[in-house]
């Protein structure tokens, strides 16, 4: 086993792929957010928090996370196509465990960017951004096995699956199975560096 050091946080900092922005949340997204996925059912479906009723109820969402800003192991983005501002889904660390220096990745995009392999593109930056800066020692991700598509993302990211938890998790449909993978900063090194 490798001896880890603690990470080396540096909270929300701007970040970019190809095709996209991953910036900070501002408390003026609370349309925009609510109207491309956090209102949508379908998007939410196997999602721990329930589908957004109205605008207000974003809101309040918006300024909790603004306010975890000031924390530097808060790590929540929006996700903007290059040209326009307009967030279309969010990245975050959903869990962390300092002295694992593990973090734990969620995310979540609306119905109309799916399948362009948007998600897959976040989450190898993020997997960059917490290994060469943050410098974890894992980074890990769950899904339910009825979603398909996000296990698919994290396998495409470069992520390693490690098996199935049997109802060991819940969701908008109740107590499900949870699948994980996971990433350690060695195979990033063996993969990216020989
Ligand atoms: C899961 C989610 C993030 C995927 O984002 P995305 O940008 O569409 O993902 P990508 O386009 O990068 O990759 C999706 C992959 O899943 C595959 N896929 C899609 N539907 C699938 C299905 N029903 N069965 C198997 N694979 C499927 C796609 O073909 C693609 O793989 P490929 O590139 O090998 O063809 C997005 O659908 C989403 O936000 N869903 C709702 C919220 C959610 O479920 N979040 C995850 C909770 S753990």
């Amino acid at each position: 086993m490798s001896s880890v050091c603690y990470p080396e946080h540096m909270g929300t900092v701007p970040l970019e792929t190809k095709r996209l922005i991953l910036r900070r949340f501002r408390r003026s997204d609370a349309p925009s957010m609510f109207r491309n996925w956090a209102s949508d059912p379908v998007v939410t479906t196997y999602l721990m928090w329930t589908t957004h009723a109205s605008v207000r109820e974003t809101k309040r969402v918006l300024s909790r996370w603004v306010s975890g800003y000031s924390q530097s192991d808060h790590y929540q983005w929006a996700i903007c196509e290059k040209g326009s501002d307009d967030p279309i889904g969010s990245i975050s660390v959903v869990d962390k465990n300092n002295r694992l220096a593990m973090v734990h990745i969620g995310y979540c995009l609306g119905r109309a960017w799916q399948g362009r392999g948007y998600m897959t593109e976040c989450l190898e930056r993020l997997i960059r951004f917490f290994f060469e800066d943050v410098k974890v020692n894992r980074i890990e991700a769950r899904f339910d096995p009825r979603n398909p598509a996000s296990g698919r993302v994290m396998a495409k990211s470069g992520m390693i699956f490690e098996g199935t938890h049997r109802q060991a998790d819940y969701n908008n449909l109740g107590i499900c199975d949870t699948s994980f993978y996971a990433i350690l900063a060695a195979d990033y090194r063996q993969k990216n560096h020989g």
